[in-house]
């Protein structure tokens, strides 16, 4: 029987859907204005910098200083920007069967050296010989990239980052725990709200895009936090197993 009647549901699905497509559609237009003047911000730059001895003139030397402020703003905007249109393309992501520790490990391994820097340490507790997991893996790498720099933002002064693995029956559970500053309530409910962000700086878009990548990934995140103490970010996906000799996501 057809439906007549579309449920309100998929009304407010379409419209979100429009509104997105909208929305990323501005967005991609005030991208280019917005070179139009870092073009022009970095002539008037070479102009000022220059000056008639070589020397930039006092007069020079205050409007670079205005060019400047213009410059790092217009950097700003040019982040959130890419950081929406990323976020509004999202979609769809394509997996396949991949091997999750290895995938974790890639991960690590590229914050290790800065958060090494930062003072942070390691712990890292992955499984052997886990089944494969239907996995993006440059959609997951992503995912779990945001939980790391959100840990390391967290530990200023430095810290432990623990990572685990484990295996529950056809699940894995893959958990990211900082001993850093942690969040008060109100922030733990709100901290997967897009643009939801306490950082200077900040767009508050990691988490958001994290949590839509686990969903497209048939998994679940939640997070537990207290302040002063530390974050854990949890992470549940199905593995990959046997089902009438066919391969499905558990
Ligand atoms: N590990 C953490 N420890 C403490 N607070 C956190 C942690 N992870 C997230 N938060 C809180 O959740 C907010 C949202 O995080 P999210 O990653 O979405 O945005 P952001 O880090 O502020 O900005 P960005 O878009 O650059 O990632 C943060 O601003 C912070 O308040
Ligand atoms: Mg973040």
């Amino acid at each position: 029987m057809t439906d007549l009647h579309p449920r309100s549901e998929d009304v407010a699905a379409t419209q979100a859907e429009a509104l997105g497509r909208l929305a990323a559609g501005l967005a991609h237009e005030i991208k280019n204005p917005l070179s139009t003047m870092a073009i022009n911000l970095a002539l008037l730059e070479e102009d000022c910098g220059r000056g008639e001895q070589g020397e930039p003139s006092a007069r020079d030397k205050r409007v670079l200083k205005r060019v400047h402020t213009l410059q790092r703003e217009i950097k700003r905007l040019e982040t959130i920007v890419e950081d929406f249109l990323r976020y509004a393309r999202g979609g769809s992501v394509d997996r396949a069967p991949a091997d999750l520790v290895q995938t974790i490990r890639e991960v690590l391994d590229f914050v290790e050296l800065e958060d090494t820097r930062q003072g942070i340490r390691h712990h890292v507790d992955l499984p052997a010989g886990l089944p494969l997991v239907m996995l993006d893996t440059g959609a997951f790498k992503q995912a779990l990239l945001n939980l790391c720099v959100n840990a390391r933002q967290a530990m200023p002064d430095g810290g432990e980052l623990i990572v685990r693995a484990v295996r529950t029956g056809q699940q894995v559970e893959i958990s990211v725990t900082d001993t850093g500053v942690g969040m008060d309530p109100d922030a733990v409910e709100r901290c997967f709200e897009v643009y939801y962000s306490t950082k200077k700086g900040g767009t508050g878009l990691g988490l958001s895009t994290t949590r839509r990548i686990v969903e497209q990934h048939n998994g679940r995140i939640a997070v537990l936090s207290e302040k002063g103490r530390g974050t854990s970010f949890s992470i549940v996906l199905p593995l990959l197993v046997e089902i009438h000799g066919k391969k499905e996501d558990a």
